[in-house]
């Protein structure tokens, strides 16, 4: 008898303990707390008010449609006449800042700077004003992906003469903004732009040169990044006072097994995808990863290339491209398990960035999936993530410019709940090991246009409802649990949003 009432005095303390409240962590100290868009996905108002094309329009406008559901931005969530609605939901989430894109065909409409469009200029005053009238810092992207179609036609980001007129561009938007804009960044994620867009068929241009657009755009791209931020560094900084970076997508890469070869891997899958770009900037030596270097020019070797298709840096442009930001923007989401064995023979195109790589990368089904196929929950894939630029990069200041999680719609979105949680419990299991980490900003403030999978997957933690001219947007119950993170500065697992108390609103 004494056994049994032992036992279950025992299993309720178990119970109680599997029942108790997860200790409420806090952000550390100046912590900031944002929301990112993007000009395309988000603005519509496609060919108002003179603008011009953009090689998005140009590539949803495409017969048949390489879109999805065959949708476009064209309207979007028409954030270019509702954008008082959206600083409105700003305040309503307490945010610190936002971040937000300038679309250049709309300040620029052929990408050349001999004439600036005042309707698109008119757009982007309004918006920071509204945005500082309500206390919230706006934090300004210079390019995401909404290339003018007109520069596209003469070679985009694969033609050297582009680092050029971007940098024309830059410094309109540094004269026009700059006394307003203290957080710059210069180009959104630098691979999705290069291997996507040229190597591939995942983005506009939709180009598909594999193996070698890509790093032709990569080259330009860096050049491009460090002459905006050197002459922002030279030119404006000590008038506006403000910071610029580079945002790059970091996914991690784990090793499948420990065997030498996975490792091995898992360190080229790391060093292609975001080495690539944040090397060049923020390694103390500079330049391409050595990985990168052996891979590409080996296999250019053997097949038969005159010189390797990865072109080369002179010591000079090492030089002019290190050191060129002033903190590491990192967009990150999910991780990927990564393998080498014989079977890469004949799995890439040759020549091709995955096949240079030689790297299988693969999802691990007992992770959580969200609606992107590419998009699994991987919490501490996070902070190795961080550990890993911490260690590289001699720990750089780090604002998470992107960070989030896709569902196929609906208000009660607990998954996304959990994600951002686990997530953001990671980048404090992160800071405490010393990781310098500002900021983070979930993406998206609203439901928008999801590239070439259109409107199927919604990232919003405000829905949009796309069936309605009005396009109204509503706080999903991951609204109420990020406003509450950001007005704590902590993160609470057991808070329940009084709005959702009862299931939905
Ligand atoms: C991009 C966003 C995109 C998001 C979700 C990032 O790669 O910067 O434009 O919508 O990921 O896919």
């Amino acid at each position: 008898m004494l056994r049994v009432v032992l036992f279950c005095a025992l299993a309720l303390i178990e119970l109680n303990g599997a029942n108790s409240k997860r200790a409420i962590r806090t952000f550390p100290e100046g912590f900031q707390f944002g929301a990112s868009t993007a000009a395309y996905q988000i603005e519509g108002g496609w060919n108002e008010d003179g603008k011009g094309l953009s090689i998005w329009d140009v590539t949803t406008h495409m017969e048949p449609s390489p879109i999805l559901d065959g949708s476009n931005g064209d309207i979007a969530a028409n954030s270019y006449h509702l954008y008082k609605r959206d600083v409105e939901i700003m305040k309503e989430m307490g945010l610190n800042f936002y971040r937000f894109s300038i679309s250049w065909p709309r300040i620029l409409p052929t990408g050349f700077s001999n004439k600036i469009n005042q309707a698109g200029l008119d757009y982007y005053n309004n918006l920071i004003n509204e945005m500082l009238e309500n206390g919230i810092t706006p934090f300004l992207t210079i390019y995401h992906s909404d290339l003018p179609n007109d520069l596209q036609k003469l070679g985009g980001w694969t033609n050297p003469i582009i680092v050029d007129y971007f940098i024309d561009y830059a410094k309109v938007l540094f004269d026009l903004f700059g006394d307003r804009i203290k957080f710059w960044i210069t180009i959104n994620e630098p691979k999705q732009i290069c291997y996507e867009g040229y190597g591939f068929v995942d983005k506009a241009p939709l180009l598909n040169m594999t193996g070698i657009g890509e790093y032709l755009c990569a080259k330009n791209i860096l050049l491009a990044h460090a002459r905006a931020y050197r002459l922002y560094d030279e030119q404006y900084r000590s008038k506006q006072n403000g910071v610029i970076g580079i945002s790059i997508s970091c996914s991690w890469y784990e090793p499948a097994t420990d065997s030498v070869e996975d490792q091995q891997a898992a360190l080229d899958a790391r060093r292609f995808d975001w080495g690539q770009y944040g090397h060049p900037i923020f390694s103390k030596e500079g330049g391409f990863p050595i990985e990168l270097k052996r891979n590409v020019d080996t296999k250019s070797a053997k097949q038969g290339f005159a010189r390797s298709r990865l072109p080369k840096l002179s010591e000079s442009e090492v030089e002019f491209i290190k050191g060129t930001s002033d903190f590491f923007g990192l967009n990150t989401y999910t991780t990927k398990l990564a393998y080498r064995n014989a079977s890469l023979e004949g799995m890439y195109a040759v020549p091709s960035y995955r096949d240079d790589m030689g790297a299988i990368l693969v999802k691990d089904d007992s992770w959580p999936q969200g609606a992107s196929s590419w998009l699994q929950e991987v919490p501490w894939g996070i902070t190795k993530v961080l550990r890993e630029i911490n260690e590289l990069y001699g720990n750089p200041r780090v604002y998470i410019t992107e960070n989030g999680w896709s569902t196929t719609g609906g208000l009660l979105d607990d998954d996304r709940i959990r994600y951002l949680r686990n997530y953001l419990d990671a980048i404090l299991d992160a800071i405490d090991e010393g990781c310098n980490v500002k900021g983070y900003t979930v993406w998206s403030l609203i439901d928008n246009f999801e590239w070439l999978n259109g409107y199927s997957e919604k990232f919003g933690i405000y829905e949009v409802d796309f069936s309605s001219p009005n396009r109204t947007r509503t706080p999903r119950k991951s609204a109420f649990v990020y406003k509450e993170i950001i007005r704590t500065k902590a993160l609470d697992f057991d808070y329940e949003p009084e709005e959702f108390k009862d299931g939905i609103n």
